[in-house]
């Protein structure tokens, strides 16, 4: 009964759409929603117009889009970001009913989520999966409402049941801090790389990557990692675990990873309090990920010494790839979304990346301005 019910939800969704076509604001013409849509039920089986009208609520969206978005949570100031750039694209103004949930790093209450959204009848689910794994079961569930889902941020990597990821390339942010590291050392004159690194939450492909990318590159160039622990992108898990680190390994580094600026931000003031001093000429060579403002300001003020962006602002692509399948096309199945690496002149030095040649930004006021 549910299902032939989602049917009737889904009919009743094309049919608000299209009549959202006329108003100025509404995005483009709504043929279908993209992904398979469910059998119809015959029609003795619909649920009674009355029952359909109170469970509809697709028809109370006035003809917006209605879309879902299963956020990870409120970790960082790249978090803050992207939510911020969800709810201004997904916005009344410009045709969307969003149902907007912060699952607060919680995978379980993440899948609920996506179930209530289902239940819901929205028309498309977007999900930032906080891990990478165990999302073929309500993907698929997804998948049997006829409701396409669109990744965005970390991937999904144990089911295809999705239109379209869009989102960076923590791998390569990973290589790139680790070669970018190789290469200034060399200019500095430092031979020896011992490295600790604060990783972000443990399975989310932004870790795995970051994580993965740089050991690849010490591995390769015989660097000793010492350890590694997790501050689950937060800046109290960057200072406890750096707190714990300064113990474990006084005077035996050189250098600290932080998988993100947040956790860059706990792991300084710890080593502020183990009177560890970090960025370019000091102690510690400090590298971080996303390059947020407060980031950038951190590398300007001498304190990170390289900072590799992860681009929170997915969201206008991912509306793109909405407004494809409105219009009855096909996405792309991989967008990914362009990042850049930031340090000051004296740090800037020339790097590839398997072969490829990168180039840094140099931090300036008007960089920082520009800045998420
Ligand atoms: O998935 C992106 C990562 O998640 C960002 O690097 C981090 O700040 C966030 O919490």
């Amino acid at each position: 009964m549910k299902k032939k019910v989602l049917a009737v939800l889904l009919a009743a969704s094309m049919v608000a759409a299209l009549v959202g076509c006329g108003s100025a604001a509404a995005p483009a013409p709504a043929p279908a929603p993209a992904a398979e849509e469910p059998a119809a039920a015959p029609a003795d089986d619909a649920a009674p117009a009355e029952e359909v009208a109170e469970e509809a609520p697709a028809e109370d969206a006035g003809g917006l889009i209605k879309v879902g978005f299963a956020q990870v949570g409120h970790e960082s100031d790249w978090r803050t970001a992207s939510t911020k750039s969800c709810q201004d694209v997904f916005s009344e103004a410009n045709g969307y009913d969003l149902s907007f949930v912060d699952c607060d790093n919680d995978e379980a209450a993440q899948k609920e989520a996506v179930r209530s959204f289902i239940e819901q009848g929205v028309d498309y689910i977007i999900i930032d999966p906080i891990i990478a794994t165990g999302w073929d079961t309500v993907l698929t569930e997804c998948e049997d409402a006829g409701i396409p889902v669109i990744v965005i941020d970390r991937t999904i990597d144990d089911s295809d049941k999705y239109v379209s990821w869009v989102g960076s390339d923590f791998l390569t942010e990973g290589k790139a801090a680790a070669e970018w590291l190789k290469a200034y050392a060399a200019a500095q004159g430092i031979s020896e790389i011992n490295a600790l690194i604060i990783q972000g939450t443990i399975g989310s492909s932004a870790q795995i990557g970051r994580t993965d990318g740089f050991q690849e590159v010490a591995d390769r160039e015989g660097w000793t990692v010492l350890d590694k622990q997790t501050g689950d992108f937060t800046e109290a898990g960057g200072q406890e675990v750096m707190e714990s680190f300064c113990k474990s390994y006084a005077g035996k580094f050189n250098v600290v990873v932080c998988e993100n600026d947040n956790e860059a931000f706990g792991a300084m003031t710890a080593m502020d309090n183990a009177g560890v001093t970090y960025g370019p000429g000091n102690d510690v060579i400090l590298i971080s990920y996303d390059a947020c403002t407060a980031g950038l300001k951190d590398v300007q003020a001498g304190k990170i010494t390289a900072d590799f962006e992860c681009n929170p602002l997915a969201a206008p692509t991912v509306e793109g790839v909405i407004q494809t399948l409105q219009s009855g096309g096909t996405p792309e199945r991989e967008i990914l979304v362009p990042d850049n690496w930031y340090a000051l002149a004296d740090q800037i030095v020339p790097f590839a990346v398997d072969g490829k040649d990168m180039s840094m930004i140099e931090v300036t006021d008007a960089v920082i301005e520009a800045q998420y």
